[in-house]
């Protein structure tokens, strides 16, 4: 058998191509422009500021009342993290502290804008 591609096969062939790409590229990021750290900082300091600190070195004024210190996103430990596993924290929270899920409370917009706040003041320094 022969496959004859007249103008039509291949224009539909092109437009499956593209349709198909099109779904790759939407799966492979949740949101489909890049995060608002403006929008980040305002849910950062409502939200993670009294534990977390103003500029994020675990040091706001929350932070002394907990067994748990909590994270200082300065250290290697925290900034070396995969945007994936600080977003799973976010979202999940960590058993036995008080950084509790924010699932429910922020949507998935929010915490990755948060998250991209939290890696500008990283960048920041003292
Ligand atoms: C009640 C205090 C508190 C609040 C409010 C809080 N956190 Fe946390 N957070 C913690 C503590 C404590 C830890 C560290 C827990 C540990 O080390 O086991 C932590 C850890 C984290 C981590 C993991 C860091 C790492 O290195 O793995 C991320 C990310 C984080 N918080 C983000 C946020 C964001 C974003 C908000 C606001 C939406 C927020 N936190 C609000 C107490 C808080």
């Amino acid at each position: 058998m022969q496959i004859v591609m007249t103008a039509g096969t291949r224009y539909s062939f092109v437009v499956s191509v593209l349709v198909s790409l099109a779904a790759a590229c939407g799966s492979a990021t949740a949101q489909d422009f890049p995060p608002d750290v403006t929008r980040g900082k305002a849910v950062y300091e409502r939200h993670c500021l009294t534990c977390h600190g103003r500029g994020g070195w675990g040091d706001g004024p929350d932070a002394a009342a907990f067994t748990v210190p909590p994270a200082n996103f300065h250290r290697f430990k925290s900034f070396l993290k995969s945007d994936e596993e600080l977003l799973r924290t976010i979202e999940h929270g960590i058993v036995f502290s008080p950084m509790h899920s924010w699932q429910g409370q922020l949507t998935e917009t929010e915490r990755q804008d948060v998250l991209a706040y939290i890696r500008l003041l990283v960048q920041q320094g003292r």
